[in-house]
């Protein structure tokens, strides 16, 4: 038997509701704030990723689903949007139609990650994307949002953390004293860790070896090398946190593992879902878009990995969405009858109900019995003496209440299931 690739997930109908609900509660958010939905192409050229996200990356050099495609053009599955939009932004010269372009994001993601609980190959984020201003403001926007959605959702156990890493040439100033700290260390570094010595010398702040982490304890922080202009924007962004009632914590180490980022970055993780504790992540990249060929446009965002967020509310138990009901199921009482069943099932459809009615001959034992597994509020007799009489019979499930109707009058029918 074929099964589902390791890594990736069926969502069930019994699960949609809960998507669903998401979905709503994200879209009216986002709405609210005035971002606007964009969809980019599942698959991209290799290069938007590589350039984009960095060769240094995680994501780029071993997590991409990366292949050649039948004209030798190599071609990745996006495993995050940030590129993507930032491309679509310059390709459509969006910035001419408006000065700042907030846009939004519901889509899957792909990353061959080594799969474990809250951690997928094919995932599924939303998130955001504001184009166009420096505002320290939209740093904070971006982080009002996600914690509204989360707290919509019922969500609690949360910790926001910020950091700043700055402008380059402060960081780069900083990666130099690092650089000096670690030398005098780096024989009791990880494999990994002396790896990243040479590439990406700021991700040692994530190993989670304890032989890392007891060197980095120690480690000089970027925070305390940042330039004055950056210091008065990490400032801002704090001071309009505090104003709309949004608790964080600075945590000098939140690196993140993605390059493009420059001044605020972010994280929520959550208390309820073990390891893989970060719902969101986020932050500044003033210089994606010139990288990317574009103009001098700064940008700031996040993305939050669904399956994590759900995973949350439910062990926090938080979504009680109560079942999924139907209007109506037609109940034909005699086989004869079955075309006239279907036909008003059709009628009553078009008319804006949901109705069910039996396409397999069953008894009306079993038609009953199905009309109670689909939780249907109405059930419609079709046949015996009422139908000889030019009548159809409504019944209500969750009471006693039967009424008679003239067999052809829909109208009043679904008046009555409407009213209910
Ligand atoms: P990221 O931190 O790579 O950032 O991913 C954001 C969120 O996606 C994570 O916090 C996590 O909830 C979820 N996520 C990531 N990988 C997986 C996985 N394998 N399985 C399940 N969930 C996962 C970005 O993607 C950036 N594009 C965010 C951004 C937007 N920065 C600026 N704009």
């Amino acid at each position: 038997m074929i099964k589902a690739i390791t890594g990736t997930r069926d969502i069930l109908p019994s699960d949609i509701p809960k998507w669903k609900y998401l979905e709503n509660v994200v879209s009216n958010v986002f709405a609210n704030f005035n971002y606007k939905e964009i969809r980019t192409p599942v698959f991209e050229e290799t290069a938007l990723f590589a350039r984009g996200i960095g060769e240094a990356t995680d994501i780029v050099s071993k997590e991409m689903y990366t292949f050649l495609d039948r004209s030798e053009t190599s071609v990745t599955l996006k495993p995050e949007m940030t590129a993507g939009v930032v491309r679509a932004f310059i390709e459509h010269s969006l910035d001419k139609k408006l000065s700042i372009n907030k846009l939004y994001y519901i889509s899957p993601m792909f990353r061959q990650e080594r799969p474990q609980a809250g951690r997928f190959r094919q995932f599924h984020q939303f998130g955001a994307e504001a184009l166009g201003s420096n505002d320290p403001m939209l740093d904070a926007e971006m982080i009002i949002m996600a914690y509204d959605i989360f707290k919509q959702l019922g969500l609690k156990n949360l910790i926001v953390k910020i950091n700043s890493l700055g402008v380059p040439e402060s960081r780069e100033n900083y990666k130099l004293i690092l650089k000096k700290y670690l030398q005098n260390h780096f024989d009791q570094l990880t494999q990994e860790s002396k790896k990243r010595f040479e590439t990406n010398i700021l991700r040692i702040f994530d190993s989670k070896e304890e032989q890392d982490q007891k060197i980095m304890e120690n480690a000089p922080l970027l925070i305390e090398h940042l330039d004055n202009d950056s210091l008065e924007h990490f400032d801002k962004v704090k001071q309009a946190l505090l104003a709309s009632c949004i608790p964080f914590e600075v945590d000098p180490k939140l690196v993140r593992g993605l390059d493009y980022y420059s001044h605020t970055t972010f994280e929520v993780v959550s208390g309820s879902v073990g390891a893989q504790s970060s719902l969101c992540g986020g932050g500044r990249y003033n210089l994606l878009v010139k990288e990317l060929g574009g103009g001098d446009v700064p940008g700031v965002g996040f993305a939050a990995g669904m399956e994590r967020i759900l995973l949350a509310c439910e062990n926090e138990k938080t979504l009680n969405l109560g079942e999924e009901k139907i209007d109506l199921y037609i109940v034909s009482l005699d086989k004869n009858l079955t075309y006239f069943a279907f036909q008003t099932a059709i009628n009553m459809r078009r008319s804006g109900l949901s109705v069910e009615t039996d396409y397999l001959a069953r008894s009306v034992k079993a038609q009953m019995r199905e009309a109670n597994k689909l939780n249907a509020k109405y059930v419609l007799f079709i046949g015996g003496d009422e139908f000889l009489k030019g009548q159809v019979v409504l019944k209500n499930m969750t009471g006693s209440e039967q009424n008679n109707f003239a067999k052809d009058d829909l109208n009043k029918i679904t008046d009555k299931i409407r009213g209910s």
